[in-house]
């Protein structure tokens, strides 16, 4: 059946089951591959994208769930706080493989969106779903306090 996701500000037809994860509509139907799959099970944040800003793991979050809502993923953001995020990223040289990093920086954004300035215990907190096994994670706080620093 054919389902309309509004995914970074641009609505989009897909013909899909309403149980498709997100993750899929996002990666196979429209092409968008900045988001990734990791474990499937809602375990890693590799998939995680902002369901009105807010968030979410794709890979478990069926379309019908977004029906009316606003996805961003890793390509659409545009906010002060995510070129601020994304810029302290750069600078800090977090990526290792790269593979999690962009769900890494959909919670960094979505934390730093809601609080910030962000204790030690925020972020472990906001970043605790995002597994990286190259294990950033140092360069990872570093980058969100550094961010912070800077909003
Ligand atoms: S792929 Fe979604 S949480 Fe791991
Ligand atoms: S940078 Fe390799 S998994 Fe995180």
């Amino acid at each position: 059946m054919s389902v309309t996701l509004n995914v970074n500000g641009v609505d989009r037809q897909i013909d899909a089951t309403p149980d498709t994860p997100i993750l899929w509509a996002i990666r196979d139907h429209l092409e968008m591959t900045g988001t990734k799959f990791g474990c499937g099970m809602a375990q890693c944040g590799a998939c995680t994208v902002h369901l009105n800003g807010q968030p979410i793991r794709s890979c478990v979050t069926p379309i019908m769930a977004a029906v009316g809502q606003k996805i961003t993923t890793i390509e659409g953001v545009q906010s002060n706080v995510a070129k601020v995020v994304q810029a302290a990223w750069d600078t800090v040289q977090v990526p290792q493989c790269g593979y999690c990093q962009s769900g890494q920086i959909m919670s960094a954004i979505a934390l730093l969106e809601r609080n910030p300035k962000p204790t030690d215990a925020d972020i472990d907190a906001a970043m605790s779903g995002n597994i990286c096994r190259c294990a950033t994670y140092v360069r990872i706080r570093s980058a969100i306090k550094s961010a912070a620093e800077q909003l």
